[in-house]
């Protein structure tokens, strides 16, 4: 057989290699005939050439088909490998879940934007105007302490609470304004009922002529259709910077048990002077809540860490709806 046949035949890189040094290696056969060339006729020396090049040309060749052919058997056992793939998500029949923050997110958000809210975001890293001074809480307010803050570089906050958005909005919107906020806040603390990064959502109405009951029709009615049950609300005096008169709200959970679920008042003059709204011509009314803490209620839930704990079975075992239940 001669060489351009043997070439052809080869079937596999290796072979190919050893059969392309015992011909072009350091002692290979044409090595060394090319080596001799000096001692050749001109005619025997340009037959020499060509059958060189031409066994390289073979060599060449036989490499890239077996390139191609090692592609071609690559494809196809990957074709194998998805088929497998595909095989097993098939027979994958468990539903997602919607994480309960999520599915109470949504509920939340639905229920305000029936009610004619509508939603705004702001950064999570906010600068000290919109977490705190603007929100009638100047440095070395004493009610800075009621919020154990995340500091970043630059002066700059993890915001403490969703009323930073109150402010944005007014001073990107303007008056009159029904809005609310959602999103993750961050606080230096930690336990069963508290964890450093937690969710709020928050309520923001100015208009002309809005009065404290206007707020406590809206907060009972928000309630109302959040928990899908009447409960009785009792609203107690407090203190927040932002809002004058402060007020904190509970609800009668079960008979004669009541919680604390959320804060709220009168936007404080000074906060509508600091987005150049005239307080004389408008009032507004504002209320904030802890997500977590609803869901919680909602889905009587016992420990707030476990939300974020990553666990899918505890999605499970606390009967969360798959995505499929959701119709
Ligand atoms: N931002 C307050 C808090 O985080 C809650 C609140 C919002 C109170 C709006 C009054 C009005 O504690």
């Amino acid at each position: 057989m001669n060489m351009l046949e043997q070439i052809k035949q080869i079937k596999n890189p290796e072979d190919l290699t050893a059969l392309h040094s015992s011909v072009f290696g350091k002692n290979g056969t044409m090595t060394v005939r090319l080596k001799d060339m000096k001692n050749l006729d001109n005619d025997s020396r340009a037959a020499l050439n060509a059958e060189s090049a031409e066994l390289r040309d073979a060599f060449k060749h036989a490499q890239e088909e077996l390139e191609h052919a090692a592609m071609m058997n690559a494809l196809e056992s990957q074709k194998l490998d998805a088929a497998a793939i595909t095989g097993y998500g098939l027979r994958v029949t468990d539903n997602g879940r919607l994480h309960p923050l999520s599915q109470c997110m949504s509920e939340v958000s639905t229920v305000l934007t029936e009610m004619g809210y509508s939603l705004r975001t702001g950064p999570e890293i906010e600068d000290d105007w919109h977490n705190f001074t603007a929100l009638n809480t100047p440095p070395h307010h004493p009610a800075r302490d009621m919020q154990d803050t995340f500091f970043v570089s630059g002066g700059n906050v993890m915001r403490t609470q969703t009323s930073a958005v109150q402010i944005r909005s007014m001073e990107k919107d303007g008056v009159p304004i029904k809005i609310f906020s959602a999103g993750t806040t961050y606080r230096r603390e930690m336990d069963a009922t508290h964890s450093p990064m937690f969710h709020q959502i928050e309520g923001l109405v100015v208009d002309r002529r809005i009065t404290l009951s206007d707020m406590v029709g809206d907060i009972k009615t928000f309630l109302e259709r959040f928990f899908e049950r009447e409960l009785n609300m009792r609203i107690r005096p407090s203190y927040f910077p932002f809002t004058e008169p402060s007020v904190e709200i509970d609800v009668e959970w079960k008979p004669g048990k009541w919680l604390e679920i959320m804060g709220a008042g009168m936007v404080h003059p000074n906060v509508l002077c600091n987005v150049k709204i005239n307080p004389n011509e408008f009032q507004g009314f504002a209320f904030g809540f802890g997500l977590d803490r609803l869901a919680m209620l909602k889905y009587g839930l016992s420990d707030i860490r476990e939300f974020f704990g990553g666990d899918a079975r505890w999605l499970k075992a606390n009967g969360f709806e798959t995505l499929g239940d959701k119709k």
